[in-house]
């Protein structure tokens, strides 16, 4: 089969996404072959699981081939099945409805708020019925959801909340990681994610004890692997449901080289969150565009930047417009709610009042550790020839 190569960045002046690179990453993947080590539970899984262990506070991280296989774990570790109901955001990437719905749970939608584009969390109590699971929120963009609210919610109803952090490593709410809030969190390091594992890659931090062995056990193929490992059984057997969720340690050891600097790559990303939020400030108060909102209490790991125009017809010109200028941009979700699967699998509760009509008009502009300040100044030079030609021409 003839397939298309998904990302075609590099003849773009200002590409989209390049994938972060500290320029260790290909030593400490070698050290694997020397130490004759490749596969999962190696010694840089170990080390970057207990990095990140420390860094959320979690009772136990997992490293994963995905955020998608981390979501799916999450799943089976919740022991979801048919009939039981999970909501989420529509506004959200396809893996975090169809983990859930692999294992016969309906998707119960609600909608968003238009100033952080993360599900409102006011919305999350009239959506649970008796068959409520979990609740999914994700943390768009690294900026966190009103996780107070959800957590007093799910607490009272005693349902459990996974947070898909798949953009929000380093971000925090109220000065707690996103990740380590609800009872699983789960990140992506996927090549567009602030760090990578070399192209694919997940966690999921297990944020309640109760969950621990069995999380171990869903991740090693439904075995008691560890425990017999440890010297707890004297059989490696099979004794639940799982699968393989394991990471090798040649991607954890890419992850090592990323990890050690996450604090620089995530203060140069902020940087140029800032430096956006400043340049796009004139279009900002003149009403030409809008931007993401920060919530007090949210400190975000500067994953992404978007702007919203006036509406879809408009996004495709500006999106035009800038290809013309050589920048690439990109829009995100369509809402899941609306598409094929999910009017099957899913429903809505309550009305669309925003995540249809604020989708539609979100763009997101090139954002990536290696950007350099003059390509950031072209994009935003770019945009403002664009509203003020668009302004001339009424
Ligand atoms: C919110 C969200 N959740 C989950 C995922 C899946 O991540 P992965 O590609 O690591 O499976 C993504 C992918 O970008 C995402 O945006």
């Amino acid at each position: 089969m003839a397939l298309q190569p998904p990302h075609g960045s590099n003849s773009f002046q200002v590409p989209f996404n390049k994938p972060t690179t500290v320029g260790t990453e290909l030593a400490y993947a070698e050290s694997c072959l020397h130490a004759e080590v490749l596969s999962g539970d190696g010694p840089y899984c170990l080390k970057c699981e207990s990095s990140l262990r420390t860094l959320l506070g979690a009772a136990a991280t997992c490293l994963t081939p995905s955020c998608t296989a981390s979501l799916e774990m999450s799943a089976l570790m919740l022991g979801i099945s048919p009939g039981d109901e999970v909501i989420m955001p529509s506004f959200t990437f396809v893996s975090t409805a169809n983990a859930f719905s692999l294992f016969g749970a309906k998707i119960v939608f609600i909608d968003i708020r238009p100033d952080t584009m993360n599900m409102d969390e006011s919305l999350v109590e009239a959506a649970i019925t008796p068959r409520t699971k979990a609740i999914v929120p994700v943390h768009y963009g690294g900026v966190a959801c009103e996780m107070d609210t959800v957590m007093a919610i799910a607490c009272h109803h005693g349902i459990a909340v996974v947070e898909d952090a798949a953009h929000a490593i380093g971000s925090t709410y109220r000065s707690r990681p996103l990740g380590g809030i609800g009872d699983v969190g789960v990140f992506s390091f996927h090549e567009t994610k602030n760090i990578t594992s070399g192209g694919e890659g997940g966690l999921t931090a297990v944020n309640r004890d109760s969950l621990v062995e069995r999380a171990d056990i869903v991740r090693h193929k439904g075995t008691n692997r560890t425990a017999f490992f440890q010297g707890d059984v004297d059989r490696y057997t099979w004794v639940g449901r799982g699968s393989s969720y394991l990471m090798s340690d040649v991607n954890a050891a890419f992850l090592w080289a990323q990890l050690s600097e996450l604090d620089r790559i995530n203060r140069r990303r902020s940087e140029l969150h800032e430096r956006y939020r400043q340049a796009l400030a004139p279009l900002v108060a003149s009403e030409k565009l809008q931007i993401q909102d920060i919530p007090e209490g949210c400190r975000h790991n500067g994953h992404l930047f978007y702007i919203k125009v006036r509406d879809e017809a408009e996004r495709s010109s500006v999106i035009a417009f800038l290809r013309k200028a050589g920048v690439e941009t990109a829009f995100h979700y369509v809402p899941l709610h609306s598409s094929k699967a999910g009017r099957k699998l899913g429903r809505l509760a309550g009305e669309d009042k925003f995540t249809s009509v604020e989708s539609a008009r979100l763009l997101r502009l090139p954002l990536f550790f290696g950007m350099t300040d003059q390509q950031q100044d072209h994009v935003c030079a770019a945009l403002e020839t664009y509203f003020r030609n668009a302004n001339s021409t009424g």
